[in-house]
C-alpha cells in the first residue's frame, strides 16, 4: 500500500477535523457537523462523513479528505501535511520525500531557523549577558516556570549571535533574508540580527511550531515598545493568535476563549490558571481570527485593557465577534488595571473569579454610548438608536427582542419606542433579505443519481460500470469522474475512493463530494436496481439522439438531391427504430 493511503487508514478525520471545529454527530449513519472553519458562517454546514472519511461544507463548497483538511486549515503543502499527520499519530515517515517541493522545503528551512533562533535567545537568557533581562523578568513577576512555559529569551544586544549560528548551521543568505530574523545590511556586505537587545516573545502556529517574534524594549523610552518579526511564508499576521497552541484544548473543552491584547497579559492569565487565553497581539482583531476562536468555541470573553484605547479596541472586536455570531462577555477589570497587572495585584483567586462573573457586552456597550450622549429624553433615545445596529446583529429573534427590551429600559428609554423602532428594523431586515441559502447542486439528478448508486455498492459498480460506455457519458457535467471511475473499477470500499480522487482535479474532486456527502448511503439493493434503471434510460437517450441526428441527415441529403445517401440513412433508421422498440419491449 501507498504511504499515503496507509497514512489515511490509519487517521481518522473526525478526530483530526475535530481538533479544529466542534463537531456534533447527526444521525447514526457516523455524520458529523459543525461551522465552517473555512467562511463565514452562523448556521453549521460544514460536515465530515466518517465512513468516507471526507468532509464537505455546503456553504462555501470546500471538500476533500484528511490531507486536504490539513492543508487547507494549516496553509501547508501537501508534502507538510502528510510529515505533520504522520509525526502526530506516531507513523514514520518513507525516508524519500517524493512529495517535497522547493516551497516546502523553503518553509521547512524556515522552521529550522525559528527553532534555532528561539533556542539562541533562551540561552541568551541564560548568559551573562541577560542578567539584566532576567532581572527585569524578576521585577515583573514572571516566575521561572512561566519563563520556560512560554519560551521567554534575551536577544543579543551587539545583534551578532543569531547571524553566527545561522552561518555556523550553514544556511544561505538567501534563507537568511527570508527568515526575517536578519536583515541585509543597507551599505557594505553582510547582515545583522533583526532583534536586539529585546526580551523575546516566540510566536507559534497552531500546531506548535515557533513561526515568529515579538520583540519587547528593556527600557521604558526605548521605542518601539514591541518590535514584531515581518511576514514571511511561515507567518500571516492577521491568522495568528498568540498562545492558540497552548490554550486549543482548554479553549475546545471549556467552550470559551479569553481574549487578551498582550503577550504579558497572556502569560498573568495563564500563570492565573485561566488556560483558554489568546491574543491578537498589537494588531487590530481580524475576521480570520474571529473565525479561529469560534471554531473551537461559543463564546469569548474579551478582557482588553482598561483604558481608552482598549476600550475602543474592544468595541471593534466585539462588532467582529457579533458579525460571527459568537457570544460574547466583556470583563472590565477595576482599578484600571491589564490582566497581567491585575493577577499580580489582586492574585490568581481574584482574576480567575472576574472571568466567570464577566457581564454580557450590552450593558457594557450601554455604558459606554450612555457616557457619549447627554442625559436628556433625546440623548437617551439616541444611545440607544446607537446600539440598535449591534442589536440586529443577533440572530436570534427572541434574544433579540429581549436584548432590546433589556437595553431600553437599563438606558431609562420608554418601551412603546423599542416597539416602533423593532418594527423598521423588521422592515428594513426584509428588504435586502441576505438569505444564506444553500447553492442548488449544479450536478444533473441522474449523474447523481447513478454516481451515488455506483460509489456506494461495489456489485453495482461491477454490474453497471462496464455496461457504462464513454459514449453514454459523453455529455456529463461529472464526464471526468465517470472516466477516473473506469480506471479504478475493481478496487474496492475506501482505497477505491481514495484512488478515485486522486485522479481528479480539484473542480471534479468538489463534485464528487457533493454527491458523497449527498449520499444518505441508503439499502444497498436499491442501489443495484438505481444503477441499472440509469443505464437503462442512458441507452433510450443516446438511441434517441442517434434516431433524431439520422433523421436530420435523411432531410438534409433529400433536400440537397443526395436520394441514394438519403435511402441508405433511411435503412439505417429503420434499423434503429426497430432495436429500440425492441428493447423498450424486453
Ligand atoms: P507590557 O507593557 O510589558 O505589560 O506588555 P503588554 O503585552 O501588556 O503590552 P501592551 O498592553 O502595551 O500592548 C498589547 C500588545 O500590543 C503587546 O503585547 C504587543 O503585541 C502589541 N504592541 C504594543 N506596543 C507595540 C508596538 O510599539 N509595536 C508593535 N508592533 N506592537 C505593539
Ligand atoms: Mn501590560
Amino acid at each position: 500500500m501507498e504511504f499515503v493511503d496507509q497514512l489515511k487508514s490509519s487517521i481518522d478525520i473526525v478526530k483530526v477535523a475535530g481538533e479544529y471545529v466542534r463537531l456534533n454527530r447527526v444521525g447514526t449513519t457516523g455524520q458529523y457537523r459543525g461551522l465552517c472553519p473555512f467562511h463565514q458562517e452562523k448556521t453549521p454546514s460544514f460536515n465530515v462523513n466518517q465512513p468516507r472519511q471526507i468532509y464537505k461544507c455546503f456553504g462555501c463548497g470546500v471538500g476533500g479528505d484528511v490531507l486536504k483538511f490539513v492543508m487547507e486549515i494549516e496553509g501547508l503543502t501537501f508534502y507538510e501535511a502528510l510529515k505533520q499527520l504522520a509525526e502526530h499519530n506516531g507513523i514514520p515517515m518513507p525516508k524519500r520525500s517524493e512529495y517535497s517541493d522547493a516551497e516546502t522545503r523553503l518553509r521547512g528551512t524556515l522552521h529550522e531557523m525559528h527553532a534555532l533562533a528561539a533556542q539562541v535567545f533562551q540561552d541568551g537568557l541564560r548568559s551573562p549577558q541577560g542578567a539584566e533581562a532576567r532581572a527585569y523578568l524578576a521585577k515583573r513577576g514572571v516566575p521561572q516556570e512561566m519563563i520556560e512555559t512560554f519560551g521567554i529569551g534575551f536577544a543579543d544586544p551587539a545583534g551578532q549571535a543569531l547571524l553566527r549560528r545561522f552561518s555556523d548551521r550553514g544556511f544561505a543568505p538567501d534563507q537568511m533574508e527570508q527568515s526575517g530574523l536578519v536583515r541585509r545590511r543597507q551599505e557594505g556586505s553582510g547582515f545583522y540580527d533583526t532583534f536586539r537587545g529585546r526580551l523575546m516573545f516566540p510566536i507559534h502556529n497552531e500546531t506548535g511550531k515557533v513561526i515568529a517574534f515579538g520583540g519587547r524594549a528593556m527600557q521604558d523610552d526605548q521605542q518601539p515598545k514591541y518590535v514584531n518579526s515581518p511576514e514571511t511564508p511561515i507567518y500571516r499576521k492577521s491568522s495568528v493568535l498568540y498562545n492558540l497552541h497552548r490554550a486549543r484544548d482548554t479553549v475546545r473543552k471549556q467552550n470559551r476563549a479569553v481574549l487578551v491584547e498582550g503577550y504579558m497579559d497572556v502569560i498573568g492569565a495563564h500563570a492565573a490558571g485561566v488556560r483558554e487565553v489568546v491574543a491578537s497581539c498589537g494588531t487590530a482583531l481580524t475576521p480570520h481570527q474571529v473565525r479561529t476562536m469560534h471554531r473551537l468555541a461559543g463564546t469569548v470573553v474579551v478582557n482588553y485593557d482598561p483604558d481608552a484605547a482598549g476600550a475602543n479596541a474592544a468595541e471593534k472586536a466585539i462588532q467582529l465577534l457579533l458579525d460571527e455570531g459568537l457570544h460574547i462577555r466583556v470583563l472590565t477589570l477595576e482599578g484600571g488595571l491589564d490582566p497581567d497587572e491585575y493577577v499580580k495585584e489582586r492574585g490568581a483567586d481574584a482574576y480567575r473569579a472576574r472571568v466567570e462573573s464577566a457581564g454580557g457586552y450590552f450593558h457594557w456597550l450601554a455604558d459606554r454610548a450612555r457616557a457619549r450622549f447627554p442625559k436628556t429624553t433625546e440623548g437617551r433615545m439616541d444611545a440607544f438608536k446607537f446600539l440598535l445596529p449591534s442589536v440586529q446583529k443577533i440572530h436570534d429573534k427572541l434574544e433579540r427582542a429581549a436584548v432590546a427590551n433589556d437595553i431600553a429600559s437599563y438606558l431609562g428609554v420608554e418601551p412603546g419606542v423599542v416597539l416602533d423602532q423593532f418594527k423598521r428594523m423588521a422592515a428594513e431586515r426584509r428588504a435586502p433579505a441576505p438569505v444564506e441559502a444553500r447553492p442548488a447542486s449544479v450536478i444533473p439528478p441522474m449523474e447523481r443519481i447513478l454516481l451515488g448508486a455506483l460509489l456506494g455498492n461495489d456489485e453495482a459498480r461491477a454490474e453497471v460500470l462496464p455496461r457504462l460506455t464513454p459514449e453514454l457519458t459523453e455529455g456529463f457535467f461529472t464526464r471526468e469522474i465517470f472516466e477516473a471511475l473506469r480506471h479504478v473499477n475493481g478496487l474496492t470500499g475506501p482505497a477505491a475512493f481514495s484512488a478515485l480522487e486522486a485522479r481528479l482535479n480539484p473542480p471534479a474532486q468538489g463534485l464528487l463530494h457533493e454527491v458523497i456527502a449527498a449520499d444518505d448511503m441508503s439499502g444497498e439493493e436499491s442501489s443495484l436496481v438505481q444503477a441499472r434503471s440509469c443505464l437503462r434510460k442512458l441507452h433510450a437517450g443516446l438511441r434517441k439522439r442517434q434516431i433524431d441526428d439520422l433523421r436530420s441527415r435523411v432531410k438534409i441529403a433529400e433536400r440537397e438531391g443526395r436520394m441514394e445517401e438519403a435511402l441508405g440513412f433511411i435503412a439505417e433508421l429503420r434499423q434503429m427504430e426497430k432495436q429500440s422498440r425492441e428493447d423498450a419491449g424486453e
